[in-house]
């Protein structure tokens, strides 16, 4: 149980830790490369170390000593993966779950997959589907849904052309990690932009890739050569200190060395829709990822609505957006986020809760919800449902609480923000 009091102004100068996604990526595509990778300032927290230890398992020497900036990877090629002796442990990551989905649909072994109580109520048919069309089986709870799940791969994988129904950066990077182990072109289309990492770094490892609006298509069976990562910080982290920043008056932070991807920075749009005062400065170029400082000032914030293509923009900061519009004059209304249903909680549910015990109105809708912004909010007794987001947004509303505020489940924070505490502290010393 994690106590937090009513806040005064947040000021000061940060860094957040890594991205989670560009992290799991680097660690993969490192694995399936000749040759030694260095991967600088990775995101040491609990799911990208259960990619790592998957990787280990499947006897890919990693070394990484759990301090210092770098992890070093010795992969040995497209086919030096061996059979893993036990079940792999995914915890409480989708991630590793649906990408390990797609790359072990290549191999010509039996792997199991497991995860923790939340990752085993995630739908894996989204990435099940396609990949059992291509070759591989998969057995799974109810047909094949559910984790734990046994993979059967495949050594004569068919490459296809994939319409997903869905705009998720996951299922797209499942699908083109099996491509890489297929004979031919592989190609995913989406209905929308979802985050492009995976095409931003592949050609890096020296993949082949041809992108056209909301289609990718790989050539399979290429080398991959070892590479150099820099991992910036991670947006999804900084969103909780964005909207801290800016409901709490007199605050003025910045956030040092962020990825602002523009397939990651719907945040951002909708925050200056709200009238937020941000400002991105120094804005350079890391590893062939956009990287920049965020500098964020109190501001009254007015309700919005939030729709369309933003909404992929922006999957993962919907609890911290949720907080703003809470403290936003009017209404803001978001619609199209069925998706956020299905994610480490259903996340309309959770911030719906949430923000109601905290004297919010909202309306929950099956695909999004209407929440009426006001002036304070009660403090109360929070759960986090085991999600480190809904964990940190509910942290971040208390701070606006008049009084004691209590998070039950906060240790799931260490999911994606080790230090997260410590960091709200420093910004509160200086305020
Ligand atoms: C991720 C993709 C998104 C996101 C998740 C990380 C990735 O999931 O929510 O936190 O690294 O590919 P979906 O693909 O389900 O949208």
């Amino acid at each position: 149980m994690q106590i937090v009091n009513s806040s005064g102004p947040l000021q000061g100068i940060i860094t957040v830790p890594a991205d989670k996604s560009i992290t799991h990526r680097a660690i993969i595509f490192s694995s399936l490369a000749d040759g030694d990778s260095r991967i600088k300032n990775p995101l040491r927290a609990e799911d990208c170390m259960s990619t790592l230890k998957a990787f280990r398992m499947m006897g890919v020497p990693v070394k990484n000593t759990g301090e210092g900036e770098e992890i070093i990877i010795h992969g040995s090629g497209l086919d030096g993966l061996k059979e893993s002796e036990d079940v792999i442990d995914c915890g409480n990551s989708g991630t590793t779950a649906r990408l390990l989905c797609g790359l072990l649909s290549g191999q010509p072994f039996f792997s199991v997959l497991t995860g923790d109580a939340s990752l085993r109520q995630r739908p894996m048919d989204r990435v099940t589907a396609p990949l059992s069309s291509m070759g591989a089986r998969f057995y799974g709870r109810s047909k094949g849904r559910f984790l734990p799940m046994a993979v059967h791969g495949s050594s004569a994988l068919k490459a296809m052309r994939y319409v997903s129904p869905v705009a998720s950066a996951q299922v797209k990077t499942s699908i083109l990690l099996a491509g890489l182990f297929c004979d031919g072109v592989t190609e995913i289309v989406e209905p929308g932009k979802s985050r492009d990492h995976t095409e931003r770094m592949l050609p890096a490892y020296g993949v082949n890739l041809e992108v056209d609006g909301f289609s990718v298509r790989l050539s399979g069976r290429p080398q991959l050569r070892g590479q150099d990562i820099t991992v910036p910080g991670d947006i999804s982290s900084a969103a909780f200190f964005i909207v801290a920043a800016l409901i709490l008056p007199g605050s003025d932070i910045v956030i040092e060395n962020v990825g602002v991807n523009p397939t990651r920075t719907g945040i951002l749009d909708i925050l200056k829709n709200m009238e937020a005062d941000l400002s991105i400065l120094n804005k350079r170029e890391v590893s062939g990822e956009p990287v920049a400082d965020i500098h964020v000032r109190y501001s009254a914030l007015k309700g919005v609505s939030i729709q369309g293509d933003v909404i992929p923009r922006a999957i993962d900061e919907f609890p911290a957006i949720c907080v703003a519009a809470a403290l936003a004059e009017g209404e803001t209304s978001i619609s199209g986020v069925a998706e956020l249903r299905v994610k480490e909680s259903d996340r309309i549910s959770s911030m719906a809760e949430g923000l109601r015990s905290m004297g919010v109105i909202v309306d929950e809708l099956p695909e999004g919800m209407v929440i009426s912004g006001q002036e304070r909010l009660l403090p109360g007794v929070f759960y986090s449902r085991g999600d480190h987001r809904i964990a940190m947004a509910m942290a971040v509303a208390a701070l606006k609480a008049e009084g004691e505020s209590k998070i039950k489940d906060a240790g799931c924070i260490a999911t994606s923000y080790p230090g997260f505490w410590k960091t709200l502290k420093t910004l509160q010393r200086k305020g």
